[in-house]
């Protein structure tokens, strides 16, 4: 039955974004649904609600949809009720999607599960290490921003969120947001994998500023 639904939640993520662009398509909803298994080997939350949650945590993500935080529930609960889930599971995967976001984690109003954690995790990973530095000069590539700037330090875009800003070169990315999430963290093997992709993009930037003076 489980099986069922989670293969029936696939084929709906997949045709629903189609046209997603490329840091938040179907290949990135299925590295999460992959990262959020491998961590829940040792977490051992609900296995359905952390598959349901990591499918459908981007389905209409309110970036591009005119800023409504409400859509993506909304979309998924309609979705998991025309398949027949039950409601207290919709309930659980509804608040994960809700409360997920980077943003969202600097609210007052906090709400946390084991489920959560875990998805939150694998969402988080997939912005670091190799594909978290693809996802961040595909993004900037889209937003045609430079590269890098040496003239301009990262902390004067900083605005009072402290970490969204219109125009900064992508390298200003890794301080603002990329380097902090290892320390955020919930999980344990979260953690340790986290650790090994922060030492990669460190040790990606190092060479990035070599090879921008021509070493
Ligand atoms: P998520 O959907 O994973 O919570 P976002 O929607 O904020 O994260 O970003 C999606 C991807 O685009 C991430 O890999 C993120 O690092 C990247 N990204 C977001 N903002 C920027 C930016 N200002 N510069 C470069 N990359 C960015
Ligand atoms: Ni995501």
């Amino acid at each position: 039955m489980q099986d069922i639904i989670i293969s029936k939640t696939i084929d709906f993520v997949k045709e629903t974004l189609k046209n997603a662009e490329a840091g938040h398509d179907w290949f990135h909803i299925e590295r999460v649904f992959k990262t959020a298994q491998t961590i829940n080997e040792t977490e051992k939350a609900d296995q359905l609600i952390v598959a349901l949650a990591a499918l459908l945590h981007d389905i209409a993500d309110p970036k591009f949809n005119g800023g409504d935080e409400e859509l993506g529930p909304k979309v998924a609960e309609d979705f998991l009720k025309s398949i027949a889930v039950d409601q207290s599971i919709i309930d659980q995967v509804k608040l994960i999607i809700q409360h997920m976001s980077f943003k969202n984690s600097f609210d007052e109003v906090k709400f946390s599960s084991k489920e959560m954690e875990v998805v939150q995790d694998a969402d988080r990973l997939d912005a670091i290490g190799a594909i978290g530095i693809a996802r961040a000069f595909t993004y900037g590539g889209f937003k045609n921003r430079v590269l890098y700037d040496p003239e301009i330090k990262f902390k004067e875009y900083l605005d009072k969120e402290g970490y969204k800003n219109t125009t900064a070169p992508t390298i200003n990315h890794f301080y603002e947001k990329l380097l902090k999430l290892k320390d955020m963290m919930n999980t344990v093997s979260g953690k340790a994998i986290a650790e090994e992709r922060h030492q990669f993009m460190l040790q990606y930037l190092d060479q990035f500023y070599k090879e921008w003076e021509g070493k």
